[in-house]
């Protein structure tokens, strides 16, 4: 028995919503290609797109983690698989890049053992990837790449986890420069304690950007993406940073931020059309100081 799964990259944070707001991408992604063996134990057959960079050890793999956990709750841990990985998107881009593999995993060994579990139910074994990848096992790139679609954490313990509506128009352009943020980097440089203004401010954005994606009200979107707590620690981490961020806003995008930990950067829009045009824009930006980038474009829902 064998099974091919895909799963999506995710932006997460959404600007003011550190660990609790993601969506999911159309691409990039990865895919997972499961099956079932005789023996008992995981074994990495291959990884693809990584450039080697990946550990073929199941215990330091996120999607294999994922799946051991997940093998131990169901007490199905005699099960065997080769797991065969193929990576279509950059490690360390800030676009949930462990997340998607370990949601592809657990998704793949969970429907060859006849789904004891939704769906819902295979994110804490997720999450376990999350952790090993990055040291925290954060939900905000697991969950929308596992259940699609906007994802709110509103608590992490219990786990509670809300798919939202999203704007028929509305589209993500990404833009993936082609240098490298390690995400447990990234969380170390942050501020452990913050004062009640600047948390007031960011309540109010965090509020306004869920009622701006279900109202909807694009205005209030854009107006809403406003980070004051985790992106003016990281942008030093991403050059060109405000450049990139002015021009996306110059070429019509709601707003713009930090993808998850960077250094992507992705800008909402209205329509597809603009959403391209903004995407370029920041590849744009970027080459001007000899940054190459990919882009992407994608509707978020
Ligand atoms: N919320 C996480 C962070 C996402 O910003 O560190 C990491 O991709």
């Amino acid at each position: 028995e064998r099974i091919r799964v895909y799963a999506p990259a995710t932006v997460a944070n959404v600007a003011c919503g550190f660990d609790i707001f993601g969506f999911a991408v159309n691409r990039p992604g990865d895919e997972i290609v499961l099956e079932k063996k005789e023996e008992a134990g995981i074994r990495i057959i291959e990884i693809t797109g990584d450039d080697g960079r990946l550990p073929l050890d199941v215990a330091k793999n996120t999607a294999g983690i994922a799946i051991q956990k997940y093998l131990a709750h169901i007490g199905q841990e005699d099960q065997g698989f080769n797991l065969s990985l193929h990576k279509d998107m950059p490690l360390g881009s800030g676009l949930g890049s462990s997340a998607a593999s370990a949601v592809a995993g657990v998704f793949a060994a969970n429907e060859l053992m006849g789904k004891p579990l939704t769906q819902q139910e295979l994110l804490p074994f997720a999450m376990e990837g999350e952790r090993v990848a990055c040291g925290s096992a954060h939900a905000d790139n697991v969950g929308p790449s596992l259940l699609g679609g906007f994802i709110i954490i509103r608590s992490y313990q219990p786990l509670d986890i809300i798919q939202i509506a999203t704007p028929k128009d509305l589209y993500a352009s990404i833009v993936h420069p082609h240098i490298e943020v390690n995400t447990k980097d990234a969380r170390g440089i942050l501020d452990k304690e913050i004062s009640l203004s600047t948390t007031i401010t960011q309540m109010g954005n965090v509020a306004g950007l869920v009622a701006g994606l279900l109202l909807p009200d694009y205005e209030l979107i854009g107006r809403s993406l406003v980070d004051v707590i985790i992106e003016p620690s990281r942008a030093i981490l991403i050059p060109q940073f405000a450049e990139v961020k002015a021009a996306a806003k110059v070429a019509g995008a709601l707003g713009c931020s930090i993808s998850g930990s960077g250094p992507s950067l992705f800008a909402l829009s209205k329509g597809e059309e603009i959403a391209n045009k903004v995407a370029n824009a920041m590849k744009n930006q970027f080459a001007l100081v000899g940054i190459d980038s990919d882009i992407f474009v994608s509707s978020v829902n």
